[in-house]
């Protein structure tokens, strides 16, 4: 009976052994981003095309099925920081995908980093990220605060604006946008006659920051703005009248496709710099467009690209280690080393910093048989985040 017991056991575990442990255990991806709150819309665009680039590259890889587990930021740093905790401690997810706020990104960076947990930004911009606060854990697909707005401030300079007020957020994001357009446009001569940064959370009228501008009369005025806050402004910008006095340049985002219908007339003739626009002309761009208007009958936006990018730079990680993540560090080496012809041209992370090496597109919108879109008038090829100050 012993020896028949013995031989069960042998021959139990000899089968558990054989069983590759990780056959059917799912890849988890932990999803950090703002479903309610002002970014909500943006959290969730960035989800949909994760959700999209998964269906098209592939959702598993040698028998593991890629899970998404999301929580939600709601685009605050302290709700982001314990739902970091949750997913990397509790969870154990394989990979962090988010945030959208440079206020979340910062508040989670230590926990990320001290905890080895490979983590894909797929948004916040935070320069400290791509300078002094770098780490081997983290790479960027979406960009870095200053290198979609440093090239505005000469930009703006050498097309004859010499006086600009401006105006964004009261965070981290907002002024670090701020002080890379100054820096560029203060060094090309111009010069700053006002700033405002409104509370990020709860701006319900900027009615009193655009009658200081009004007042002042700048030759332009400069923002940041995106999501909830973006259709707001816009929205009061126009309705100020401001659009046919003040010419309105901003950071990216202020009329993303994802929001410029819900804008109306304050979107048009809008100068902007960003990492995306719909029209590129490339066979990846096409693929993405025709795949995301195929599922949600409308244009991607360039936070969508982000995600879309983020599902296939993890899906080709998985498969350069077959799929085995267990090794956190060749995983993460292959997360670095991952590059392709995507939506934005050749996709490659920046050695010194882990951060997108991208084009950067100037454009201005403009109205086409009713429908307002950006047209590029200038773009700046390959640009890296400037720092020097990431040792890794
Ligand atoms: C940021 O907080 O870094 C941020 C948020 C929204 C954007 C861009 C940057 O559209």
């Amino acid at each position: 009976m012993k020896k028949m017991y013995f031989l069960l056991m042998v021959a139990l575990s000899s089968l558990f052994l054989l069983t590759p442990i990780h056959a059917a255990e799912p890849v988890k991806v932990g999803m950090i981003l703002p479903y309610s709150g002002v970014y909500a819309g943006l959290g969730k665009e960035i989800t949909r095309a994760f959700e999209l680039g998964l269906e098209v590259f592939g959702d598993e890889v040698n028998g593991r099925k890629i899970v998404l587990v999301q929580e939600d930021t709601e685009g605050k740093p302290n709700s982001g920081l314990s739902k970091t905790k949750k997913l990397i401690f509790s969870d154990k997810v394989d990979v962090l995908v988010g945030p959208v706020s440079s206020g979340v990104l910062a508040a989670m960076r230590d926990t990320v980093h001290n905890s080895k947990t490979p983590f894909v930004i797929a948004n916040a911009g935070h320069d400290g990220i791509s300078g002094a606060k770098c780490s081997p854990w983290i790479v960027r697909t979406s960009f870095s605060n200053r290198q979609v707005v440093r090239p505005m401030g000469k930009w703006m300079y050498d097309n004859g604006y010499r006086k600009v007020y401006l105006m964004a957020p009261d965070y981290a994001a907002g002024h670090q946008m701020m002080d890379h357009f100054k820096a560029g446009f203060k060094e090309a001569g111009g010069t700053i006659i006002g700033e405002e940064y409104p509370p990020l959370q709860g701006t319900k009228d900027f009615g009193p920051y655009l009658a200081k501008v009004k007042e002042a009369k700048p030759d332009a005025l400069f923002v940041f703005f995106a999501g909830g806050p973006a259709i707001q402004f816009v929205k009061s910008f126009g309705a100020f009248g401001l659009g046919n006095t003040i010419p309105l340049a901003g950071a990216g985002w202020l009329t993303s496709p994802l929001y410029i219908k819900a804008q109306g007339e304050g979107a048009n003739n809008i100068i902007g710099s960003a990492n995306y626009i719909p029209s590129i002309d490339n066979a990846a761009n096409k693929a993405y467009q025709d795949a995301f208007k195929a599922k949600h009958k409308r244009e991607g936006s360039e936070f969508a690209v982000q995600g879309y990018d983020s599902a296939r730079v993890i899906v080709e990680a998985l498969k350069a280690v077959n799929g085995d993540t267990s090794d956190k560090k060749a995983f993460m080496d292959a997360i670095r080393a991952v590059t392709f012809d995507g939506p934005r041209g050749k996709m490659r992370f920046d050695s010194k910093n882990g951060n997108i090496i991208q084009n950067i597109y100037v454009y201005k919108n403009s109205k086409t048989n009713g429908v307002i879109a950006p047209s590029v008038f200038d773009v700046i090829k390959d640009v890296q985040d400037p720092s020097d100050s990431c040792t890794m």
